[in-house]
C-alpha cells in the first residue's frame, strides 16, 4: 500500500512541540476579568448570557474530562518524547479547566469557588451530545489503562487529539473567539481564549503527527483503526453542538449559525484526517461524502440530526421526512454499507407503512446505489415504520427488540439478515 504524509505533517516534531509548550507558557490565575465582568452584566443581553453560558460550560466540563483522561495515553506512548509532550499537554488541560471555572465563579458567579462545585453547578447545561461523547472519551482512557496496543493508542488519540480537539474544539473556540471580538467584549477571556487557542494547536499537532507515524508503519491497520473510530463516535460528535431544544437563538444572538459550526467542523476534521495522510477519497466506507462542501456536509449533518436519523432524536418535526433529508440519508446508507461482504447483486429493501420504499442495490465494494421504489425480488426485506426505523439506524432501538415487539419484520436471505448489523457498522 503506497502512501503518502503531507510535508507539513513530515515537519512537525515532538522536540520542538515540548520546545514551544516551555516558550508558550501563560497564566490562568493572572488573566485580569474587571472589565469581563461588567461587559458580562451590563453589555450582554438575558439570550447572549444564556447562549455563551451554556457554550462555555460544554469547554469547562470538556476540559475538565480531557485533563482527567489524559495519564493512560503518557503510559501508552511508545516514546520518551511522546510522553514528555502529552506530560506538558496535560498541564495545558488542567490550566484550561482553571481558567474556564475562574471566569465562571468570577464572572458570572457560579459555584463556591471549588472546582467540583463550579462542575456541579453546571452540570444541568450539558446536553446528550456532550455527555455520550465525553462518556465515550471516560471509557476509551480505561480501555488504554487495561491495554497499550497499537490500535487501542491510534483510536485513543483519534477520539482525543483528532475528534475532542480537533473537529470540536478549535472550531468552537474560533466562533467564540470572532464573536466576541465583533462584540468588542471581554478582554480577559478572549485573551485565555486566544492562549487556549495556541496550546490545542500544539495538541493537534501532536496526534496528527503520532497517527501519521502509526500510518506509515501500519497503513492498513491503522486506517481501519481511525476509520472505525470515526464512525463509532460519528453521530455524538455531529450532536456536541446541538443547543437545548434545538434553540437556534443559543448560537445566533452571539452573530454565528448552526451551518457555520459545523461547516467549520468539518472542514477542521477533513484537514486533521488529510495531514495524516489518510486518502479519505478512496476509503470505501468513510462515513461522509468528500466530493461536497464543507458546508453542504454540515448542512446534512444537521438535516439528518433534525430528522432523528442521528442522535438523540429530539429535532423531530423541523425537517422530518423531507424528500430531500431521506434521499441524500440512503445515498449515505449506500455509501457506507460494506459491499464486500455480500454477493454482487444483492438487494436490501426497506418497506416503510408510512413513507415510501427505498433500496440498495449492492455489486461489490465501488458500486452501491440507493434507489427510490420496490424491487420485486429483493434479497432481503424489512417492514417497520419510518420513526422506527430512524430509532433502528440511530441506534436508539437494537433491532432484535424492534422484532421481537412485532415493529419490524424481516424477510429473506437469512446469511444477509444475520449480517445485517455489521454491513452498516
Ligand atoms: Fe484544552
Ligand atoms: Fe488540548
Amino acid at each position: 500500500m503506497a502512501i503518502t504524509i503531507p510535508a507539513g505533517t513530515e515537519q512537525i516534531d515532538y522536540a520542538d512541540l515540548y520546545a514551544r509548550w516551555e516558550r508558550g507558557n501563560w497564566s490562568a490565575t493572572e488573566i485580569d476579568f474587571t472589565q469581563d465582568r461588567i461587559d458580562w452584566h451590563e453589555r450582554f443581553s438575558d439570550e447572549q448570557r444564556r447562549g455563551a453560558l451554556w457554550l462555555y460550560t460544554l469547554f469547562f466540563h470538556g476540559e475538565d474530562s480531557v485533563a482527567d483522561n489524559l495519564s493512560p495515553y503518557i503510559d501508552a506512548a511508545p516514546l520518551e518524547e511522546q510522553k514528555y509532550f502529552l506530560a506538558t499537554q496535560q498541564v495545558d488541560e488542567a490550566r484550561h479547566a482553571v481558567f474556564f471555572h475562574r471566569w465562571m465563579h468570577e464572572v458570572v458567579g457560579v459555584g463556591d469557588g471549588s472546582l467540583s462545585n463550579g462542575l456541579q453547578s453546571t452540570q444541568h447545561e450539558l446536553t446528550w451530545g456532550h455527555r455520550t461523547l465525553f462518556g465515550r472519551l471516560d471509557r476509551m482512557a480505561d480501555e488504554l489503562r487495561r491495554d497499550r496496543s497499537q490500535r487501542t493508542l491510534v483510536q485513543a488519540v483519534t477520539l482525543y487529539h483528532i475528534v475532542v480537539e480537533g473537529t470540536l474544539a478549535q472550531p468552537g473556540q474560533h466562533m467564540i473567539e470572532t464573536s466576541l471580538e465583533r462584540m468588542d467584549v471581554m478582554p480577559g477571556f478572549r485573551e485565555g481564549m486566544r492562549q487556549i487557542a495556541i496550546d490545542e494547536q500544539r495538541h493537534i499537532a501532536f496526534g496528527v503527527k503520532l497517527l501519521a507515524d502509526a500510518y506509515r508503519a501500519n497503513p492498513a491497520q491503522t486506517q481501519d483503526a481511525i476509520v472505525d473510530l470515526v464512525r463509532e463516535v460519528l453521530q455524538y460528535t455531529l450532536s456536541v453542538p446541538i443547543p437545548p431544544g434545538w434553540d437556534t437563538s443559543y448560537t445566533e444572538s452571539l452573530g454565528y449559525t448552526m451551518e457555520d459550526l459545523y461547516e467549520e467542523g468539518a472542514r477542521a476534521n477533513e484537514a486533521r484526517l488529510r495531514a495524516i495522510g489518510l486518502p479519505l477519497d478512496e476509503i470505501a466506507h468513510f462515513p461522509f461524502p468528500m466530493d461536497i462542501t464543507p458546508r453542504e456536509r454540515g448542512q446534512r449533518a444537521l438535516a439528518f440530526l433534525r430528522a432523528g436519523l442521528l442522535g438523540a432524536g429530539d429535532g423531530s418535526g423541523t425537517t422530518g421526512r423531507d424528500p430531500e433529508t431521506v434521499r441524500t440519508f440512503f445515498e449515505l446508507l449506500a455509501r457506507n454499507v460494506r459491499g464486500d461482504e455480500v454477493a454482487s447483486g444483492t438487494t436490501i429493501q426497506w418497506d416503510f407503512k408510512d413513507a415510501d420504499p427505498w433500496y440498495l442495490l449492492i455489486n461489490g465494494a465501488a458500486d452501491k446505489q440507493a434507489i427510490q421504489g420496490r424491487v420485486s425480488k429483493p434479497t432481503v426485506r424489512l417492514k417497520l415504520r419510518w420513526n422506527d426505523f430512524g430509532d433502528l439506524v440511530s441506534e436508539r432501538a437494537h433491532p432484535n427488540r424492534l422484532v421481537m415487539r412485532g415493529r419490524m419484520r424481516p424477510w429473506g436471505d437469512p446469511r444477509v439478515l444475520l449480517k445485517l448489523q455489521r454491513l452498516f457498522h
